[in-house]
């Protein structure tokens, strides 16, 4: 597969948060795959270690970080400057689910920050720590993995939607800030992956498989659907994109199904 992709990330160096599984680990494959140097920050050191054995050792690295701790942030970015000189890309991709409870009153106050800070707050620390490197060079593409629910309510639990939401607002306010220094951010926002705790997140909100429906016929949605689009926000081929949404999710968020005449 390697031999046959162009390189439409030659020469850059990328940190993907949350990549020892899921999204994460098939960004820092594919990544690799289009030429890019890649840090995977994971608080899974096995898991990270085992990614990187499947990918070219010269241009992987792992580097354990939790992003909800600023210095841990702060450390892979200098990691990564140390040693490439550089950073073009920092993909914020790390985050939980935390409890699958619909009935606010069930809710933990506890359970609810922690989501928060492992999603909003680990997002803006990983696009702060990367701006203080990007700024003084100019340019850099940063990305989050917002969700479906960054745009709409009802489909998760409160704290996850409310944490994406936030990710989503975060990620236009410092496009525009960052946009002043030819930094761009753009978010990607996938709908359900069918992954195994994907199917049993929906079989705690009392959903089957079945239930997840798009407007498009035909295609399953992968981790590498989301990533070629992260691929196209990090490469220079999206110059000119700024403080968009990507949403990929066959068309989910846009009908209405519930009024809808096309039955
Ligand atoms: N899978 C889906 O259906 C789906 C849909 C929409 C959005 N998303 C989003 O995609 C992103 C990736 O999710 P995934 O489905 O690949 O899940 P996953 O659980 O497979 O991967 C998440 C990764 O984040 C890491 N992580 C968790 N907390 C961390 C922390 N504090 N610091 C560093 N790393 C941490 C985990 O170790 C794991 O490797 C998440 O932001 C998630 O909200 C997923």
């Amino acid at each position: 597969m390697a031999a046959h992709l162009p390189r439409r990330l030659e020469g850059k160096v990328a940190i993907i948060t949350g990549a020892a599984s899921g999204i994460g680990e098939a960004s820092a494959k594919l990544f690799s795959r289009y030429g890019s140097k890649v840090v995977i920050a994971d608080i899974q050191d096995d898991l990270a270690q085992n990614v990187c054995k499947d990918l070219d050792p010269s241009s992987t690295t792992f580097v354990h970080c939790d992003v909800t701790k600023e210095e841990d942030l702060e450390n892979v970015v200098n990691i990564v400057v140390d040693k490439y000189g550089k950073l073009d890309i920092m993909y914020n991709n790390a985050g939980i689910m935390g409890a699958v409870k619909s009935n606010i009153l069930e809710n933990e106050k506890s359970d609810f920050e922690k989501v928060i800070s492992t999603n909003l707050v680990g997002t803006f620390l990983g696009i702060k720590q990367a701006a203080r490197v990007m700024i003084p060079r100019g340019q850099g593409s940063i990305i989050t993995t917002g969700s479906v629910c960054a745009s709409i309510g009802g489909v998760c639990p409160h704290s996850y939607t409310s944490s994406k939401h936030g990710l989503l607002g975060l990620t236009r306010n410092a496009a525009i800030n960052l946009g002043r220094y030819g930094i761009r951010v753009n978010c990607v926002s996938p709908y359900v992956i069918r992954t195994t705790s994907a199917l049993d997140t929906l079989k705690k909100m009392g959903k089957e498989d079945s239930d997840v429906y798009s407007t498009l016929n035909g295609p399953t949605l992968t981790p590498y659907d989301v990533t070629e689009a992260a691929v196209f926000l990090a490469s220079d081929e999206s110059k000119y994109v700024n403080g968009q949404d990507f949403i990929i999710d066959g068309g989910f968020t846009i009908e209405n199904p519930g009024l809808s005449m096309f039955k």
